[in-house]
Parts: C-alpha cells; sequence; structure tokens
C-alpha cells in the first residue's frame, strides 16, 4: 500500500478543486499553487526542531521558541517553482537550492539539467517541492542529487499524486515523507495523473 500524507484540510481540498478546474486561468492558478503550498508546509513542517529564546515583550521578559534547524527549500524546475513562495511566507528565512528535470514525454524519464547544490555541510531538513508526483521518476532522481549533497532529513511536498508516483518513491526512498494535497486514481496512457489538473507547468507559465 503506498504510503502519503494527504491533506484533508477544508481549505486544502477547496484550493485543489478550483486549482483542477480547466476554468482556473493563469493568475488564478499560480495564486492557488502559492496558497496550496503554503498550507501543505504547514501540516509538513510540524516536527521541525525548536529551542527556547527568551524576548522581552513591553510588559515583561517571556520565553518563546525559535526554529533551530538549517531548513533548505528545493524546487525542481519549472512547475516547482510556483510553491516556493508559498514556503516562504512560512519560512522565510530558508535557503532555496534549484534543481532542474524534465520528463521525457516518450520514455517518461526524468532528464536532469540544472543542479547547483552546493559543496559541503548540507541542511537539516530538505523541503523538496514539485507539484506533481507522476511517475515519481523526477522525484527519485532529485531525492539521489540531495542525498549525494550529504543530506538525511528529506520531505517531498507535492499537490497531486499519483499512487504509481507514490509506491516508486516509497521504494526508492523509504525514509523520505510524502505529503500532498491529493492522491489521484492512476496515470492514463500519457503519464498524466488522472483526472489531475493537467500539465502543472503549462498551466503555471502560460506555455
Ligand atoms: C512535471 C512535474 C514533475 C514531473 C513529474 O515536470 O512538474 O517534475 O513532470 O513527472 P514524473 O513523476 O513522471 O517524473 P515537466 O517534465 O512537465 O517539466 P516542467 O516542470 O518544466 O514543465
Ligand atoms: N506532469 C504534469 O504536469 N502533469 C501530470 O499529470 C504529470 C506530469
Amino acid at each position: 500500500m503506498p504510503q502519503a500524507f494527504v491533506s484533508h484540510h477544508p481549505a486544502i481540498l477547496h484550493k485543489l478543486t478550483r486549482l483542477r478546474s480547466k476554468e482556473t486561468e493563469t493568475v488564478a492558478f499560480r495564486r492557488l499553487v502559492k496558497e496550496l503550498a503554503m498550507l501543505l508546509a504547514v501540516e509538513a513542517t510540524q516536527d521541525l526542531e525548536t529551542r527556547t529564546k527568551t524576548v522581552q515583550t513591553p510588559l515583561a521578559t517571556c520565553q518563546g521558541m525559535e526554529i533551530s534547524q538549517r531548513v533548505a527549500l528545493v524546487p525542481i524546475l519549472r512547475a516547482g517553482l510556483g510553491m516556493v513562495d508559498g514556503l516562504e511566507s512560512l519560512l522565510p528565512w530558508a535557503e532555496v537550492w534549484h534543481l532542474g528535470f524534465y520528463r521525457d514525454e516518450e520514455k517518461l524519464q526524468p532528464v536532469s539539467y540544472y543542479n547547483k547544490l552546493p559543496e559541503g555541510e548540507p541542511a537539516d531538513c530538505c523541503l523538496l517541492l514539485d507539484p506533481m508526483l507522476a511517475t515519481g521518476g523526477s522525484a527519485i532522481a532529485a531525492v539521489d542529487a540531495i542525498k549525494k549533497w550529504g543530506a538525511k532529513d528529506i520531505k517531498f511536498l507535492g499537490i497531486l499524486g499519483a499512487p504509481e508516483g507514490v509506491k516508486a518513491l516509497n521504494m526508492a526512498h523509504p525514509d523520505v515523507d510524502i505529503h500532498l494535497c491529493g492522491l489521484d486514481d492512476h496515470l492514463d496512457e500519457r503519464g498524466y495523473i488522472y483526472p489531475g489538473l493537467g500539465d502543472a507547468g503549462d498551466r503555471q507559465f502560460n506555455t
């Protein structure tokens, strides 16, 4: 049985339905991707580590908390770019590192074209961002690259997944948690998530 955390939050379900609609045009589509990414990130990052921090309020000294982990956002170009804004609303100090993959539409295999992950000390927590988890090939290749950097705590955040992609990512990287706004029925004969939302890159970038 494929393992993924699939949100049941009413606001996510509502926005996801708007996103799927073919009536939703680029401007609204982009806004929805950003909002869904932010809401999903709240659910996916509940276990970030914190430490106590003392601050002075106008009235008294108060013991609060601050996030103690170095967090990296790793969007997969192109479509993952639209999720970065949403994540930055939640974690404005996070590092951002880009990975570029496109999917060969005949073989459905990921083709790498950009990787500028740095050398040296990896972030404590890497949030891999891509709205679509279809065959899982792009996500698996991206996790391979992030692990090569040395990162250990990696989570995949996506808007829609197919059972085939969840299963493939679970098998290749069982230590990577998968967080989705929705899990669809299957992949169609072209490798598209069905019923899905179509091509996430084209709909965001009006191409
Ligand atoms: C889409 C999507 C994922 C990939 C998912 O990217 O954003 O990266 O396909 O498919 P997979 O799970 O079968 O690998 P696409 O290749 O369309 O590139 P784009 O984001 O540049 O449009
Ligand atoms: N990429 C997309 O943009 N949509 C799909 O349904 C599958 C891969």
